[in-house]
């Protein structure tokens, strides 16, 4: 495994960090496709003994539950000084007032509740997992700098919004004297790249990580654009991202894996590993193959023409997955 800086900070990240979306009780939540917490215990521990240093969550992947499970698992199989750990907050944990967004009450809240699913002290990187357009700006950064400061968190980070919201953001803290967000997690693979029209070349300016969500476009990469898979079927956000004129790409794909004799989603996350404004993809794991194709990934060059063919059917996108 190869570590990497997290930005213009200090902190070693592993070059791919593990997802843990992935990991959640079926029944709860808005994913069914999740892995109950015995079948997701192998592949934590596959990432661990593999490198991997830097796990993903979230507050509301599969309802709290991802927590549980990726929390009692690396206390039983890693040391907490060893990871980096990085969850967020915005999403709705409960109906109605004050049940989600990024309000004071709803950030000091919503920390708490996630260390004690998670069974720690603290996280490493505490990200606001979408913009909240009805709180002030300031009232969110503010209150994620006290939660630094309590000692509940070490870093900042944001995810999906526009640039201009994630410069008010970072130009707010500066102001104030407060914490600033250290890592942006967005959407990026070979299906979308509208992120390189503002927000990469943003957070390349100011130093900021980049932490790829979906770079493997759900799966969409890693098979014949016709296949399903029990997730892809059940997947509702999934199926809006990449419509049919991404074939292509997928197909170029295919070209390369096939002359290289590796899989497809080595190729693909070759490519996002090349971009020199990436940090560490975020990827999805259910199966055992999925990790060793991720580890294969960081050590597979790509030549300027495979990377030229991979990006030439590129057709622009509408933004989405904000
Ligand atoms: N911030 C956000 O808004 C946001 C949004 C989405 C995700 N995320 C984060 O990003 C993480 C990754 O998201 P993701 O799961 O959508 O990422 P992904 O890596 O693009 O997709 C993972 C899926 O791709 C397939 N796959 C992975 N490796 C494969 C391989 N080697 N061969 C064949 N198929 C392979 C599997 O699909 P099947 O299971 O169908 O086989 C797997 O479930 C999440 O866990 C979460 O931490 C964040």
């Amino acid at each position: 495994m190869q570590y990497v800086k997290l930005g213009s900070t200090g902190l070693d990240v592993s070059r791919i960090c593990l997802g843990c979306m992935t990991y959640g009780v079926p029944g709860r939540g808005n994913h069914e496709w999740t892995l109950d917490e015995e079948a997701s215990r192998p592949l934590i521990r596959q990432a661990l003994e593999a490198g991997v240093n830097f796990f993903d969550t979230a507050n509301v992947y599969s309802d709290g539950t991802s927590e549980e499970i990726v929390g009692r698992a690396l206390r039983d199989f890693a040391r907490r000084d060893e990871i980096v750990l990085a969850t967020k907050v915005h999403g709705r944990m409960r109906p109605g007032p004050n049940g989600a967004g990024l309000s004071r009450r709803a950030i000091m809240t919503e920390i708490d509740n996630s260390l004690r699913r998670l069974g720690t002290d603290h996280v490493d990187l505490y990200q606001i997992h979408r913009w909240d357009p009805h709180t002030p700006v300031e009232e969110t950064m503010e209150a994620l700098h006290d939660v630094v400061k309590a000692g509940k968190a070490r870093y900042i980070g944001a995810s999906s919004m526009y640039a201009w919201q994630f410069s008010k953001a970072q130009y707010t803290a500066r102001l104030n004297g407060w914490t600033r967000f250290v890592s942006m997690q967005n959407h990026y693979n070979l299906l979308y790249r509208e992120e390189e029209r503002e927000m990469l070349p943003l957070c390349a300016d100011q130093g900021v990580g980049v932490l790829p969500w979906s770079p493997l476009a759900r799966g969409r990469l890693t098979r014949d654009w016709d296949t399903a898979t029990g997730r892809s079927a059940t997947d509702a956000f999934g199926s809006t991202l990449y419509p049919e004129g991404d074939r292509a790409v997928v197909e170029a794909v295919t070209r390369i894996a096939a002359e290289r004799q590796v899989p497809r989603a080595q190729v693909a996350l070759a490519w996002l590993l090349h971009q020199d404004t990436v940090t560490s993809p975020i990827v999805g794991a259910s199966r055992a193959g999925h990790l060793e194709d991720a580890v294969a990934a960081v050590e597979l060059r790509l030549s300027d023409k495979e990377m030229e063919e991979l990006q030439r059917p590129y057709e622009p996108h509408p933004v989405s997955g904000h």
